[in-house]
């Protein structure tokens, strides 16, 4: 399965990708922020980083387009009412 996760660099987030990654899923992160939580995963051969806001709908859309799954991680979302109407299961 290949799974986008929105807030992916952070404590959640970073947690989750591991999850799916170990189970054999591919996982796409959308974080503006640090990767410090996540630089174990960055040479990952199914990890993609995207660094960006997911208030960037082009990119958002796009990652959207080729997943499965997206999870969002509470803090990467709370500046925004919209986002979760974009989220698909
Ligand atoms: N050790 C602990 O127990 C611990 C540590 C951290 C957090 N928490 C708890 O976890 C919960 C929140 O965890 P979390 O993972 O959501 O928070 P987080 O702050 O760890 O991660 C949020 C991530 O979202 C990213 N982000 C924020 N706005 C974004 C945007 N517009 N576009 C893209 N990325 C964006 C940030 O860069 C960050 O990497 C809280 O309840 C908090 O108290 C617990």
């Amino acid at each position: 399965m290949k799974v986008l996760i929105t807030g992916g660099a952070g404590f959640l987030g970073s947690h989750l990708a591991d999850a799916f990654l170990e189970r054999g899923d591919e996982v796409f992160i959308l974080d503006r922020g640090p990767t410090l939580k996540i630089r174990h995963l960055l040479g990952h051969h199914a990890l993609h980083f995207v660094h960006d806001s997911l208030f960037n709908e082009t990119i958002l859309d796009g990652l959207i387009a080729r997943v499965d799954l997206v999870t969002t991680s509470p803090r990467s979302s709370a500046s925004s009412t919209t986002s979760a109407t974009r989220t698909k299961c």
